[in-house]
């Protein structure tokens, strides 16, 4: 009896400290959590798929401003004369100090921008320029097969001759190189137009027809190429 007395009482002050509507709060808390957790890892696919993690759209400070958009749109100068192992090795390459004085030892040649430059080759020390479009070491990339196949620089890089700085304007994340090698047909053109940045006016289905005439002649495979061990050795 004594005890049954004091289990009401112990009872009647649980029911206190916790009153009837404290079971409504709990579970709205509860609710509200996992709605945050949910908004919290929505956003961090976002964030995931944003230009911060992606790197997308960064100019990079460089020891020199050069400008795509001066040198190739308003020059004229093609891409090889400057990447010159594009098509014929794994890596574009970086143009050599001597390439840019083919023609600044004649042109702007007092200039303090280009001041970096000179003294690059002076001292025989190549211009540390810094990297925009870089993929991890664990994933294998190779320029020269792109070109050969017809891929042009735009389809990865975008439109370069319309940068002043330079950047990256693709996400060079896996389902970027997936998206393309699941499908290659109309991202295929004539080797010889890899470096043209301007749209060649083709139809969806003139693409599509070149592509898959290219794609025959290689025997190029969509089913193969997203193999992992294509891009991961
Ligand atoms: C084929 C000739 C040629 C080569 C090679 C060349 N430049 Fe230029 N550069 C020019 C011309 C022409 C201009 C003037 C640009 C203009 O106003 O259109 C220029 C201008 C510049 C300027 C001044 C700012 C600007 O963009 O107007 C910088 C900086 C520069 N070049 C850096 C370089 C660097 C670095 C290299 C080597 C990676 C290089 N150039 C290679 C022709 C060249
Ligand atoms: C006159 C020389 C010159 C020409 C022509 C030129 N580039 Fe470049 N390119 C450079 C230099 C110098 C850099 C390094 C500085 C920078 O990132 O802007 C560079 C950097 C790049 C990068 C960034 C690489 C990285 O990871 O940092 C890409 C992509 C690129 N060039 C593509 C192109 C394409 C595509 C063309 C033709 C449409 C082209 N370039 C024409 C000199 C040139
Ligand atoms: C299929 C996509 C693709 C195409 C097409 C492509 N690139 Fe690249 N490019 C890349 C990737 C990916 C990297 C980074 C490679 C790495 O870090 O290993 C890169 C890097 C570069 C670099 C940095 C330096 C280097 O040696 O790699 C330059 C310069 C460059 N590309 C220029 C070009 C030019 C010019 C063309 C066209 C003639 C071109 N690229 C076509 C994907 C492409
Ligand atoms: C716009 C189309 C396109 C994009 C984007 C693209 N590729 Fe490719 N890739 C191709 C084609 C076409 C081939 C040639 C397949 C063949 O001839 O069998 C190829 C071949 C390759 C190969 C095989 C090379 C060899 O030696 O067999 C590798 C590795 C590769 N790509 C890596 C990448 C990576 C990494 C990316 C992303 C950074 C990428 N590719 C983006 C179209 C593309
Ligand atoms: C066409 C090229 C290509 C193919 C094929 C490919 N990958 Fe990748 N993979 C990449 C690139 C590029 C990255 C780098 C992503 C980054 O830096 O964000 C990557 C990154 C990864 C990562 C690191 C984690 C991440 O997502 O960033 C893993 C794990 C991975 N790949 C697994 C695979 C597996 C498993 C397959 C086969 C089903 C595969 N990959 C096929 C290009 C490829």
């Amino acid at each position: 009896m004594h005890r049954v007395a004091t289990y009401r009482k112990q009872r009647g002050r649980a029911a206190q400290i916790f009153p009837p509507a404290a079971d409504t709060w709990l579970r709205l808390g509860v609710a509200a959590l996992a709605l945050g957790l949910l908004i919290l890892a929505l956003g961090g696919w976002d964030y995931a798929r944003s230009s911060y993690q992606s790197q997308t759209g960064w100019v990079q400070d460089q020891p020199v401003p050069f400008s795509h958009k001066h040198h190739v749109a308003d020059d004229g100068i093609d891409c090889r004369y400057c990447h010159a192992s594009v098509e014929t090795s794994e890596n574009a390459g970086l143009p050599p100090t001597h390439t840019c004085m083919t023609c600044h030892s004649q042109l702007w040649t007092g200039a303090g921008v280009l001041e970096p430059v000179r003294e690059s080759l002076a001292s025989d020390k190549p211009i540390r320029w810094r990297r925009v479009a870089q993929l991890p070491d664990y994933v294998q990339f190779n320029h020269s097969i792109h070109i050969d196949r017809g891929v042009a620089c735009v389809e990865c890089h975008g439109r370069v001759d319309q940068m002043p700085l330079t950047w990256r304007a693709k996400p060079f994340q896996m389902q970027f190189c997936l998206e393309c090698h699941r499908d290659p047909a109309p991202h295929l053109r004539p080797p010889d137009l890899v470096t043209r940045m301007e749209p060649l006016g083709w139809s969806e289905k003139q693409k599509r027809a070149y592509g898959e005439q290219v794609m025959r002649v290689h025997r190029i495979d969509p089913k193969t190429l997203d193999n992992c061990g294509i891009c991961h050795r």
